[in-house]
């Protein structure tokens, strides 16, 4: 990986205050960059990316249970990486979190800021970007990629020199299929024109407010493996991806392949777990049982025959003998009982009880 000097000294703002709203009930409890994903706290992914590329320091910016992440990651030092924790009292937004955390930033005004949304993989090439950044000298770089509906996400029309003309955010009339990726290039005193100790969006205020006033707002286009985490589904193949090696990630616990099974998992050798599952610590596959693309977190049982595809299985929840999931979460303890059917987006709230059924469902399963 190519290296410049001044890329060395790189400091990045990581914003974690969501509240991981569409990933309940998954995240009641625990903030949605540190689910499990891939048998590690989802962050430590992107923190081991932005080491590999020369990041020293970074700043969380945390609101929504932020004692959770001091308590992972501590003073990051067993990353290789310093970390600073700064905490909003009430969610700031976007743009007031990052203003927020760039108190704890030791760097000069014309020095670049890496922001990092704290729900994003990606293989983009973060030297690049701020390569990009630097030799056009623009107050901001965002890291644009391509999707098929850019209508979940911030639309970024450019022109041909690569300026960003506008920036839409969640727009129901998408004018191009580039959208902003969540990787930002700051120069540093760009920050500090961000209003203070106030909500402030920077996808519906700073980034408007900079390309109106003239500011060179600059796109870096590269369509490298990308995956926003928001929702269960996005949350099952980044974990996916990520087993299976299509995505790597030096924070991997363990080596790529079919499935990884942590520390003091028990999985039948007449079961069949497949498709980049994760089998967490304690957690146990009986005789039988088909799991394909699944989370099953920490101390799980999937019970004789049951099959559970596509699926999140919760910290100490239980899946009966012959129950079949598909696109389902179950929350922590809870116990889908014998045969029964869960499909397509189901979502069981910890703690719940699903009587075994005696009947199965009709379905086109
Ligand atoms: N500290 C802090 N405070 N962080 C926040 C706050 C806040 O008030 N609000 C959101 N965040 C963090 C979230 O934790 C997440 O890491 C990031 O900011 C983005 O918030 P999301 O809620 O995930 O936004 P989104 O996915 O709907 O849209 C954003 O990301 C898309 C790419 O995935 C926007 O930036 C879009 O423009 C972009 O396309
Ligand atoms: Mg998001």
């Amino acid at each position: 990986m190519e290296s410049s000097p001044d890329i060395g000294h790189l400091q990045a703002i990581l914003l974690v205050g969501g509240q991981g709203t569409r990933l309940r009930p998954l995240t009641l409890g625990t903030p949605k960059p540190l689910l499990p994903t891939a048998g590690v706290p989802f962050l430590a992914h992107q923190l081991a990316r932005a080491k590999s590329f020369g990041v020293e320091r970074i700043v969380f910016a945390t609101s929504y249970r932020a004692s959770m992440f001091r308590e992972a990651f501590g003073d990051g030092s067993a990353f290789g990486l310093r970390l600073e924790y700064m905490t909003e009292e009430t969610p700031l937004g976007t743009g007031g979190a990052i203003r927020n955390a760039a108190q704890a930033l030791t760097c000069g005004p014309d020095d670049p800021v890496l922001v990092l949304n704290g729900d994003i993989l990606s293989g983009h090439d973060i030297h690049a970007q701020v390569r990009l950044h630097q030799s056009r000298g623009a107050a901001v770089t965002l890291h644009l990629t391509e999707v098929e509906d850019p209508s979940r996400f911030g639309c970024v029309p450019t022109d041909e020199n690569g300026r960003v003309t506008a920036f839409l955010e969640k727009t129901p009339y998408p004018v191009t299929n580039r959208i902003n990726a969540g990787c930002y290039v700051f120069r540093r005193s760009v920050i500090d024109t961000i209003p203070e100790g106030r909500v402030v969006s920077v996808e519906r205020e700073t980034f408007p407010g900079l390309i109106e006033a003239g500011e060179l707002v600059l796109g870096y286009i590269e369509t490298a493996y990308w995956l926003d985490v928001g929702t269960p589904a996005a949350y099952i193949q980044g974990s996916r991806d990520l087993v299976l090696g299509r995505l790597r990630s030096p924070a991997m616990p363990g080596p790529c392949g079919e499935y990884l099974a942590l520390p003091d998992s028990i999985v039948s050798p007449e079961a069949k777990v497949s498709g980049g599952s994760v089998v967490g610590h304690g957690a146990i596959v009986e005789a039988g049982a088909t799991v394909s693309g699944s989370i099953l977190l920490d101390g799980c049982v999937v019970g004789p025959g049951a099959t559970v595809i596509d699926s999140v299985v919760g910290p100490g929840a239980r899946v009966e003998g012959g129950a079949v999931l598909s696109d389902v979460v179950v929350g922590d303890n809870a116990v889908v009982g014998a045969r029964n059917e869960l499909l397509a987006g189901a979502r069981l709230w910890p703690g719940v009880v699903l009587p075994e059924s005696s009947v199965r469902f009709s379905s086109d399963v």
